[in-house]
């Protein structure tokens, strides 16, 4: 098999999503971001960019929010991959999911997963103090409704809920 055969072939890449183990046949040059969509159906991760500019796609690796267009498939293998998909309890909502919708903090909503597993992760990160501060540390998410004061809002009162932690 020539080299170029292989790279269509692809190649089996274990994945752990939200807890569950996969294996996807994937052209190594395959993104996260594009696993996730295209591969395990996993749409609400969005690709405003793809090229790491707008935050659409942030994804949980290990913990930490990342990028998942600027993220090889390849490379989150053996990590622990959290999409929010894998947010909620079941049929009960994440905090932040609820606080989002309570404080009206999304229009067309295509920003909406990428800017909740952001916000989840500023208070986590403690940098949701003020609103400076989480005017900042979510200035990789973009939101072209415009949504900003109600996100703002949204991550207050899931702060201030968890006892001000931050
Ligand atoms: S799609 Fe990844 S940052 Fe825009
Ligand atoms: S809700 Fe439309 S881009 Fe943010």
């Amino acid at each position: 098999m020539t080299s170029v055969e292989e790279a269509a072939t692809g190649v089996p890449v274990p994945l752990r999503i939200n807890g569950r183990e996969h294996v996807v046949v994937l052209e190594p040059r395959v993104s996260l971001l594009d696993a996730l969509r295209e591969h395990l159906d996993l749409t609400g991760s969005k690709k405003g960019c793809d090229q790491g500019t707008c935050g659409s796609c942030t994804v949980w690796i290990d913990g930490r929010r990342v990028l998942a267009c600027l993220t090889l498939a390849v490379a989150a293998s053996g990590h622990e991959v959290v999409t929010i998909e894998g947010l909620a309890d079941g049929d009960q909502l994440h905090p932040m999911q609820r606080a989002f919708i309570e404080y009206d903090a999304f229009q067309c909503g295509y920003c909406t997963s990428g800017q909740i597993m952001s916000a989840v992760k500023v208070i986590e990160e403690g940098n949701a103090g003020t609103d400076e501060d989480i005017g900042e540390f979510m200035s990789g998410n973009i939101c072209r409704c415009a949504a900003y004061p109600n996100i703002r809002a949204a991550i207050r009162h899931v702060r201030d809920a968890a006892g001000g932690r931050s």
